[in-house]
């Protein structure tokens, strides 16, 4: 689908449908609106009547419109009311549209949005295209018989605005990115290994001219790797340590690391994952992996003036005669010693490892995603991943990249106190701590592999997966959170 920004108005527009967006409490008709109205002998008034629509947020009508026109469907949406108008208002309104559309079957639209004093010109087209094209997105990769329609959209015109506003080709690329790790997160354990993950980071290294090193298994074990290497040394599949870098051209103004948790299906190892406890989704175990090729799939288009490192240690996390004992003790690249006291807690396993691996590459600032815990979930539901900083410079970035983005975060205690629950008679620590605080004492653990770098941690379980429509995502994988980690990088 092609999206444009174009000077035509309202009013002079052909096509299938015409989208009107609303603030609540300001339906009444005034202008160019009144204008279309008596040229549609009052069909739009009459459709605001009938619905009793008031422009609240999420709120949609769609009407046919009279035979011979320039259009034949309005579909009018809301969106909220005008004060503190935050833009991811536009994403959501967006996607609405882009639903309504679709199931209207129109293949032509136009889309007429308010705008705001809040919003800059160029986010305000970022956000609408972006919304537009993530609520249209469909996988159909694993039905045999895929049902196709005849009648898809296929153009977009954003009206009233300056024509070919290149906001909309960020959004691309943006989208992009959130549909490739959308993708990896819904596509199951056997077809997204350790393997396919190096692959697809090979894939984004040739397209867009990055730089990709795999460490195999004996090169993770020259460095030293015991912790990933212990989650990994039960699979019949080998592990896959990946580091993608990206280079702008001229100097770089920061340099960055985002590590992504890759456990392409977690098991729980000889802990093993109980009946209720969701191991049938585990092929999300990835997500912060997926997340990290998909901002490198964006950064590659986009090409900042940022180098950005971005890697995963992938394992899978399985039970075989080579499994990792429950209190086996494993050494990481940084020398310090663990107690595997629960194989289940494995995430931070791989991450201890990757984490000395990002900051001995001499960079400003590591951030790493992971779909660590159950208890993060517990703490902040499905939509709110929980947010960890060892500098608050840091966290405030990544709390304003996410707020563009529209993705929610939530920060999150370093309560050093609780560390005393993974301290290990054996070890230098446990790897996990008591039930209460269980995502509190998993960044605690993590913060042991960190020594000087200014450093993020943020806790994805929840958000990488939608149970339901939740506005702008289809139920399914989110692809969450792509938009915050490119929003950082270019900020
Ligand atoms: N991958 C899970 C965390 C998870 C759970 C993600 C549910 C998404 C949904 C992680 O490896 C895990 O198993 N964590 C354990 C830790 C515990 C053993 C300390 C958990 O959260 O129960
Ligand atoms: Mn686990
Ligand atoms: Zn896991």
């Amino acid at each position: 689908m092609d999206i444009k920004t174009t000077e035509t108005s309202l009013l002079e527009w052909r096509g299938d449908g015409l989208a009107i967006g609303f603030w609540e409490d300001e339906v009444a008709l005034s202008g160019d609106l009144a204008t279309l109205d008596q040229a549609l002998q009052g069909i739009l008034q009459a459709a605001i009547e009938d619905a009793e629509f008031k422009g609240a947020v999420a709120s949609t009508v769609t009407t046919r419109v009279g035979v011979g026109g320039n259009f034949k469907k309005l579909i009018l949406v809301g969106l909220g009311k005008n004060e503190k108008v935050k833009v991811d208002r536009y994403r959501r309104a967006a996607a609405n549209i882009a639903r309504s559309a679709k199931k209207e079957k129109c293949e032509t639209l136009a889309v007429s949005l308010p705008t705001s004093s809040d919003i800059s010109a160029a986010l305000f087209t970022q956000a609408i295209s972006e919304g537009l094209w993530l609520a249209l997105h469909e996988d159909k990769r694993f039905k045999s018989k895929p049902e196709e329609s005849k009648k898809n959209l296929q153009e977009v015109h954003l009206l009233s605005l300056a024509g070919n506003d290149p906001a909309v080709a960020t959004a691309q690329s943006i989208v992009s990115g959130v549909n490739l790790a959308r993708e990896l997160v819904a596509a199951p354990a056997n077809v997204v290994t350790p393997a396919a993950l190096a692959a697809t980071a090979q894939e984004i290294a040739t397209a867009y001219g990055l730089e990709l090193k795999v460490l195999e298994r004996a090169d993770c074990e020259a460095l030293g790797m015991g912790a990933y290497l212990g989650v990994s040394q039960a699979s019949a599949l080998p592990p896959k340590f990946i580091h993608l870098t990206y280079k702008p051209t001229g100097t770089p103004r920061k340099k960055l690391a985002i590590v992504g948790k890759g456990v392409t299906f977690d098991s729980g190892g000889l802990n093993i994952k109980g009946a209720g406890s969701g191991i049938e989704t585990m092929k999300m175990d990835m997500g912060g992996a997926a997340a990290t090729l998909g901002a490198a799939k964006a950064i590659g288009q986009l090409k900042p003036d940022v180098e950005v490192h971005f890697i995963s240690a992938a394992a899978e996390n399985m039970i075989s005669g080579t499994a990792i004992h429950p209190g086996d003790i494993l050494t990481a690249s940084n020398g310090k010693t663990i107690e595997v006291n629960n194989t289940d807690a494995e995430g931070r396993l791989t991450l201890a490892d990757a984490l000395v691996y990002a900051e001995k590459l001499g960079v400003d600032a590591i951030v790493d995603l992971a779909t660590l815990t159950g208890a993060c979930i517990i703490a902040l539901g499905d939509d709110i991943s929980g947010l960890w900083s060892t500098q608050q410079d840091l966290a405030d970035s990544i709390l304003a990249a996410a707020e563009t983005a529209g993705e929610k975060f939530w920060q999150m205690p370093m309560e050093e106190k609780y560390f005393e629950g993974l301290k290990s008679p054996i070890a230098d620590m446990k790897n996990t701590g008591p039930r209460g605080g269980g995502s509190i004492t998993a960044a605690l653990f993590l913060k042991q592999f960190v020594n000087e770098v200014p450093w993020a941690h943020l806790d994805v379980a929840g958000p990488v997966w939608a149970d339901k429509d939740n506005g702008v995502n289809n139920a399914g994988a989110t692809g969450h959170p792509v938009r915050t980690l490119v929003n950082w990088v270019i900020s």
